[in-house]
């Protein structure tokens, strides 16, 4: 899904036009995936434009860095500041947020020294359905992939850390190649992990399933807000390990993610899933999640954070425009 620009990029405490965000061809990110990111919606809600769980993806973004002994130069609140002013100077009212910290240019050796400087800096612009509107509301078909996640002792799939997507790339374009729209991982041991960019729920006699953390996922924030409104619905979730089978026999099978959004998945592997459709517990899970959005779902743990809402600190950094 290419980009559609907007006018400004916040980088290193300065906004700056859009076509001056650039960084030189030897940062240390472009070589070895040094980089750590986060995916973030803004939606255009009764109560204006609202980060969903913006915090909670800020607050991600510095655990992933910390797995890395990365050291952000910035603090949470300067970071969910600047998300706040990237969204309002481009006047978005609905938007992706992609901030992102990096070892930038200055050392080339694998483990970069303390010249090597930390950059971050956050983009929003306009993003529809990532697995098409058509996907959303009637469902995808995948299968499963020839490429496992990596095991645990091998890269911590827990950061959201560029080099990861190099198994996300191979996994969704083999998809794509077999004409799939995206694809499952196995884990090392060959049980469910997840798609190359969203968290898998199964639904299995009114129950949901979902792989558990050690099944080398992202543990996802959607997850956990689906997690928690299956709750509020009266649903149990349980977060085990299951064979790849389980998703021949599910009733009903969906991905979860900021991208995604709630997704169902109508087919596997070219078998069906229940109705090859929408099914009926996916539907109702979407529906709570997108009535968060129009006023329908009540915010009961304040996951919306209006923009313009932060409170600026007196001591905190406030974006200079570099126009
Ligand atoms: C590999 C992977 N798994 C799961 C997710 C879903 O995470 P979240 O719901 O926090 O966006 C994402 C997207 O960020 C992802 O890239």
């Amino acid at each position: 899904m290419s980009i559609t620009q907007s006018e400004y990029i916040w980088r290193d405490g300065q906004m700056i036009p859009w076509a001056e965000a650039t960084t030189h061809v030897l940062s240390h990110g472009l070589h070895y995936g040094t980089s750590m990111f986060e995916g973030i919606r803004v939606y255009d809600t009764p109560k204006g434009p609202c980060g969903f769980r913006l915090r909670g993806h800020v607050e991600r973004l510095f655990s992933s860095a910390k797995i890395y002994a990365m050291e952000i130069p910035f603090s949470v609140d300067e970071l969910v500041n600047a998300c706040h002013e990237t969204v309002q100077i481009n006047k978005l009212t609905s938007a992706y947020l992609r901030p992102i910290a990096y070892h930038g240019y200055g050392d080339i050796g694998v483990s970069p020294g303390p010249d090597t400087p930390i950059n971050v800096a956050i983009a929003a612009f306009p993003w529809g359905a990532y697995l098409g509107e058509a996907g959303r509301q009637n469902g995808v078909d995948v299968c499963v992939s020839s490429w496992r996640r990596p095991a645990p002792d091998t890269i911590p799939m827990a950061a959201k850390a560029a080099g990861n997507y190099l198994s996300g790339f191979l996994i969704s374009r083999e998809a794509k190649n077999r004409g799939f729209a995206e694809g499952i991982a196995l884990d090392v041991d060959g049980r469910l992990s997840e798609g190359a960019g969203e968290n898998l729920f199964i639904v299995k006699d009114g129950t949901l399933f979902t792989p558990p953390a050690a099944a080398s996922i992202l543990s996802g924030i959607t997850r956990d807000c689906v997690i928690k409104l299956a709750a509020q619905m009266g649903l149990q979730t349980k977060e085990q390990a299951m064979p790849r089978e389980m998703l021949y026999v599910a009733d009903e099978v969906f991905f979860t993610g900021t991208a995604a959004e709630i997704t169902p998945i109508r087919s596997v592997d070219g078998n069906p899933v229940g109705e090859a459709g929408c099914g009926e517990i996916t539907r109702a899970i979407q529906e709570r999640f997108f009535g968060l959005f129009t006023g329908a779902t009540p915010d009961s743990e304040n996951w919306l954070e209006p923009i313009g809402s932060n409170v600026v600190r007196e001591d905190a950094h406030v974006s200079k425009i570099a126009v």
